[in-house]
């Protein structure tokens, strides 16, 4: 089953003489369940292209249709509740907010959206992701990888259609970032989470299925790796 759709994006930046096309005619597919590495150089498009996938930054032309829907045919207040229950986003540093706890971070998205916390399931997800015991630690008392895993149940907590991860790992050291790889490939498997994930490494780009490679706005490869 399709789940995201991307035709014919396109992102210019600036005005002029200081254009700048980060996205130039990019088109692809992707079913529910797939694993997505998506490489490429420093500059090539790629956060762009997850920003916009992701509903926080606007195309100048092309289309994303996600789970049916076309994400930039709604109002923006509709739009951001889609971004909340649809897409699960992660970054490189974390983006926790520092005068949260863990517990509080993690079912942040919940709270925005009215919904009730499910004590099961966080108890469940803290498990998964080593941080029991830690629901009242400030982001600033944990360790890198401590902190991107909360940032991993912040991503997952709504049960995304999509998690969209900026190079998750590209702050941490090989140990942690082996552990984030296993926790997102986790979720992937055992959920069918559809995951996408951009990255310089190449061991995580080759446990993908599937690779896409953009250069200058532009999809240069797309391969499968593994069915
Ligand atoms: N907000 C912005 N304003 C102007 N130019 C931008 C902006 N964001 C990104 N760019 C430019 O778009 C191109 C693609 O950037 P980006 O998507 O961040 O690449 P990558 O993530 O592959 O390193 C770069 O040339 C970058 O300088
Ligand atoms: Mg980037």
């Amino acid at each position: 089953m399709e789940i995201l759709r991307v035709e014919n994006l396109c992102k210019v930046y600036g005005q002029g003489e200081n254009t700048v096309r980060a996205l130039d005619g990019v088109s692809f597919s992707v079913e529910k369940g797939e694993f997505l590495a998506i490489i490429g150089p420093s500059g090539s498009g790629k956060s762009t292209l997850l920003h916009i996938l992701g509903g926080v930054d606007t195309p100048t032309s092309g289309k994303v249709m996600m789970n049916g829907q076309d994400v930039y045919r709604q109002s923006d207040n509709n739009l951001a509740i889609f971004r909340r229950r649809h897409v699960g986003l992660i970054y490189q540093f974390y983006n926790l907010i520092p005068v949260l706890n863990v517990r509080e971070n993690i079912t942040l998205p919940l709270l925005m959206d009215g919904r009730k916390v499910n004590e099961n399931k966080l108890d469940e997800m803290l498990k998964v992701l080593k941080l029991k015991g830690r629901e009242k630690h400030l982001p600033n008392q944990l360790s890198g990888g401590q902190q991107q895993r909360v940032s991993i149940g912040r991503a997952l907590i709504n049960e995304p259609s999509v998690i969209l991860a900026d190079e998750p790992t590209g702050n941490l050291d090989s140990k942690n970032s082996r552990e984030i790889v296993e926790l997102l490939k986790y979720y992937n498997r055992e959920y069918n989470q559809t995951l996408i994930v951009i990255t310089h490494d190449e061991d995580i780009a080759l446990q993908a299925d599937r690779i896409i490679s953009i250069e200058d706005g532009k999809i240069t490869r797309d391969e499968v790796i593994r069915r």
